[in-house]
């Protein structure tokens, strides 16, 4: 097996993200931010790579997106391709090249890659019946089919999964099965497409990874494994569908590329489009190759793009593919439908310049061997107890004290003390388990080791206590500020990778530039006389309220999704027009509002109606607090016979719209008018 140090130059490339949505934690904490960490670790090495990045810009719901909002799938990609690439720059993802799948160079080069396989014989063609929509005039892909589920009978299944049970399905086994495009029924027809005999390069599979690297990490090597075990079948690699890179033979109108065929070549079109130089990564022996993706992506990766490189020919394979696991939210499973994610967009501008703050927490934190939680109370105790009180503090101490001591010229180092000798020798230890971890692709170990070092400076600060000392011992105190300096140039180093943002203010505190991996454990970054520049704030405490804030937002989501899943009543049976005029309705103003002692739902209100004020006992204690009530108008219905409410006589009342899962709202004027307004 070959060694890192075998290699002259690195490629790393991204999961594409699918363009029909913009991108959440799961994907930065999964992906993005592990090979960024990676990639920038490679850079302070001054080693030789590149960072892969572009969208997925393909496939059927990318289609079906466009079709509910009555726009082009180019629309939908145009859109979302932008929001995306926007998130990742601002969190600090250092592509080299962030391309998309809609790219010329990309036409070209996915089309040339099926041409190759298709003259060199690595495809079998086979026909196949499927649902072809006969007013529409396509076929159907699984997701264009709904119909009642087999097994739990809820409608609105799809032909590949229903979404009430769960339960994965084929189309044809769909009860009344529809088209989407156009409501009608399906009929079954023959289609030809061709695929890649996955069972041929089996053996070739079998050697390649399961002898040849033993070192995956398991859960990529298990999956690969159980796929292998399995039994390898053929693969379609062509579909019946109008959005797509057009299959490059003749007797393929209407059919393009499957979506997985052509996105991995996207890592091949993005580095055309980079560099003339592409086929030194790609091409030769001594280029090593890595693949960041999430654990859904295992099987395309290791198995089904190898297995294209290798009928190809000319390109080299993969080295290693650190696949993450899933990151959860508060407890469920990240959901780009139900809504259930942190959007990075939104993060960006509720938190912002705290982008080290989240990648921080993601890493700490990241799904590295199993399914991971994100929880705000973690966020919030990461920041608050880690980075703030920390590193931010260590940082701030050793800035300011050389601002207030020495007018920010660092002090001369005087003869070391066995406690000084002690603390820097750690750093070289340090140093070596972040590399080591680093190395392993074990980044939350990685970035815990780096944080140490931080907790190893507060650690020298707090025992040494030069606040204290300079007013008896000024000399010693110089030395204690200068080691103080110099470990906190050695974090700098150390943090880049993971608080990219944080390493510059950092450097840029300490006057320095240019710092290199190979700096870690110098004691000399910063001479005697060496002017500091101004402290400047790193991190700042996440009070309560924020993350409340945050929780708030996500139980909304979770009171709109049950909502949207409920349909309104049916309407009642209807009345006479001499009914409704018997009721008088008004507009008033609440003029005080209080809880009713011992209930959860009652709010005793006193009402301006215009005619009088009156009390009125009303059940919205749940959505409402008394004091955000009062001043609010509202509409009360004024001839309601008196009724006594836990002993008090309630004289209307408040009319409030109610949604299928029980939200009140008040119904009111749009505009303010005068008390005692007839509404009808
Ligand atoms: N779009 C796919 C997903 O989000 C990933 C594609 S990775 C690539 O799951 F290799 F195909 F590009
Ligand atoms: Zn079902």
């Amino acid at each position: 097996m070959k060694q890192a140090g075998d290699f002259k130059r690195t490629l790393v490339t991204t999961a594409l993200p699918y363009a029909n949505g913009p991108v959440h934690i799961g994907h930065l904490a999964g992906v993005y931010v592990p090979a960024d960490i990676y990639v920038r670790y490679l850079r302070l090495k001054k080693e030789d790579v590149l960072l892969i990045g572009g969208s997925d810009e393909h496939g059927v719901p990318i289609t079906l997106k466009a079709k509910n909002e009555g726009i082009t799938p180019q629309d939908v990609v145009d859109k979302f391709h932008g929001i995306i690439k926007d998130s990742f720059e601002k969190f600090g993802i250092s592509f080299d090249v962030y391309s998309r799948t809609t790219s010329k160079t990309h036409y070209e080069t996915a089309s040339e890659f099926f041409k190759t396989l298709y003259d060199k014989g690595e495809f079998i063609e086979k026909e196949s019946e499927q649902y072809y929509d006969e007013e529409a005039k396509q076929f159907l892909a699984d997701r264009y089919i709904t119909g009642t589920c087999p097994h739990c009978k809820s409608e609105g299944a799809y032909g590949d999964q229903c979404e009430s049970c769960g339960t994965s399905l084929n189309a044809t086994d769909l009860i009344d099965p529809r088209s989407v495009v156009s409501g009608s029924k399906p009929v079954i027809k023959t289609t030809k497409h061709w695929y890649l005999p996955l069972d041929k390069h089996e053996p070739f599979l079998k050697e390649w990874i399961l002898d040849g690297h033993k070192e995956w990490k398991s859960n990529v090597y298990g999956q690969c494994k159980s796929w292998i075990d399995l039994g390898l079948q053929p693969r379609a690699v062509s579909r019946d569908l109008d959005w797509g890179v057009p299959v490059p033979v003749e007797g393929a109108d209407g059919k393009v590329l499957y979506v997985w065929f052509d996105a991995p070549i996207g890592y091949i079109s993005a580095t055309k489009e980079l560099t003339p130089e592409w086929e030194k990564y790609w091409k030769s022996e001594d280029s090593r190759m890595l693949h960041f993706i999430g654990k859904d992506n295992i099987v395309f990766h290791c198995i089904v793009f190898p297995s294209m490189l290798k009928a190809e020919g000319s390109y080299i394979l993969p080295e290693n593919v650190p696949a993450n696991e899933f990151l959860n939210l508060e407890g469920d499973k990240i959901s780009t439908s139900r809504n259930w994610a942190v959007w990075l967009h939104e993060y960006l501008l509720d938190f912002k310049d705290k982008q080290d703050v989240l990648r921080y927490t993601l890493t700490a934190n990241a799904p590295e061997t199993k399914d991971n939680d994100f929880t705000w109370k973690d966020f919030q105790a990461r920041n608050n107890n880690e980075l703030v009180a920390i590193l931010g503090n260590f940082v701030n101490r050793a800035i300011v004290l050389t601002h207030k001591y020495y007018d920010g010229a660092v002090p001369a180092q005087g003869e070391l003390t066995d406690y000084d000798k002690e603390t820097l020798n750690e750093i070289p230890v340090l140093v070596k388990k972040v590399e080591d971890a680093l190395d392993n692709f074990k980044f939350r170990e990685a970035v815990k080791e780096a944080i140490n070092l931080a907790r190893l400076g507060n650690k020298y600060l707090a025992d040494t206590e030069p606040w204290k000392l300079i007013k008896t011992d000024a000399e010693r105190v110089k030395t204690i500020m200068n080691i103080a300096l110099q470990i906190t140039a050695n974090v700098s180093i150390l943090i880049e990778p993971f608080l990219p943002f944080t390493a510059k203010k950092m450097q840029s505190m300490l006057n320095l530039e240019g710092l290199t991996w190979a700096d870690c454990g110098k004691l000399n970054f910063l001479a005697e006389g060496h002017m500091v520049n101004k402290p400047e704030l790193l991190f700042e405490k996440i009070e309560d309220e924020t993350i409340q804030g945050q929780l708030d937002k996500l139980e909304q989501t979770k009171i709109d999704n049950e909502a949207a899943n409920k349909t309104a009543a049916p309407a009642k049976e209807n009345i006479e027009f001499d009914d409704f005029v018997k009721m008088d309705i008004r507009v008033g103003t609440i003029l005080e509002a209080e809880k009713v002692a011992k209930t959860k739902k009652l709010l005793q209100l006193k009402v301006d109606t215009g005619i009088d004020q009156r009390t009125v006992v009303s059940g919205i204690a749940e959505f409402f607090k008394p004091e955000d009530i009062i001043g609010k108008q509202v509409s009360i219905l004024v001839n309601l016979a008196p009724r006594k409410i836990r002993g008090i006589e309630s004289q209307g009342m408040i009319l409030m719209a109610e949604d299928a899962s029980g939200q009140l709202e008040f119904v009111a004027p749009a505009k303010a008018v005068k008390e005692g307004s007839e509404v009808r």
